[in-house]
């Protein structure tokens, strides 16, 4: 088969791209180590007041059982509950997500704090938050009128100025 050779660059060239586009994104993934939802744990959304972890005494920030600072938070239109919360810089934090009704998401700016929040499933991603400061938690997929408002308030505080007080 003949293959002009102005074809044949052009094919190479495509190929080249091809693989460059996919090595950025490999080395991106890398170096901010943004990861593919691997957690699959689900839970009955209707009935997320009933269980241990995701009833109204249990939401907020706690030491789990292995020693990590865990955030149990509802998403439900249209809000984030708790709704203020206290976490320490530079320590690993896992947020643990359940929806009450819709899909929702989870972002806060430059952090890898971005995840849906598919009803049925429990959302959970660690993050490390590098800065001091207020930040707020966005929902960033659609989830009806409400949308626009549904966000929360994170403080990122000093590790000194933390305490764990109680289970919150
Ligand atoms: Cu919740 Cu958009």
């Amino acid at each position: 088969m003949h293959i002009d050779s102005t074809e044949k660059k052009w094919i190479y060239i495509s190929f080249f791209i091809a693989f460059l586009m996919i090595g950025i994104l490999t080395a991106y993934a890398i170096n901010y180590n943004i990861k593919p939802p691997s957690n699959v744990e689900t839970i009955d959304s209707t009935r997320l007041h009933l269980t241990a972890e995701f009833n109204e005494d249990n939401l907020g920030i706690k030491r789990a059982q292995d020693g990590v600072i865990e955030v149990t938070m509802v998403a439900a239109r249209y809000g984030f509950y708790p709704q203020n919360m206290k976490v320490p810089v530079d320590t690993p934090i896992r947020f643990r997500i359940a929806s009450a009704d819709v899909l929702h998401g989870i972002h806060t700016a430059y952090t890898n704090l971005n995840t849906m929040v598919v009803p049925g499933y429990i959302s959970e991603v660690t993050t490390t938050f590098p800065n001091t400061g207020e930040f707020s938690m966005f929902c960033n997929e659609f989830c009806g009128l409400g949308h626009a408002y549904m966000w929360s308030h994170l403080y990122v505080v000093p590790k000194a100025e933390f305490k764990l007080d109680g289970s919150k």
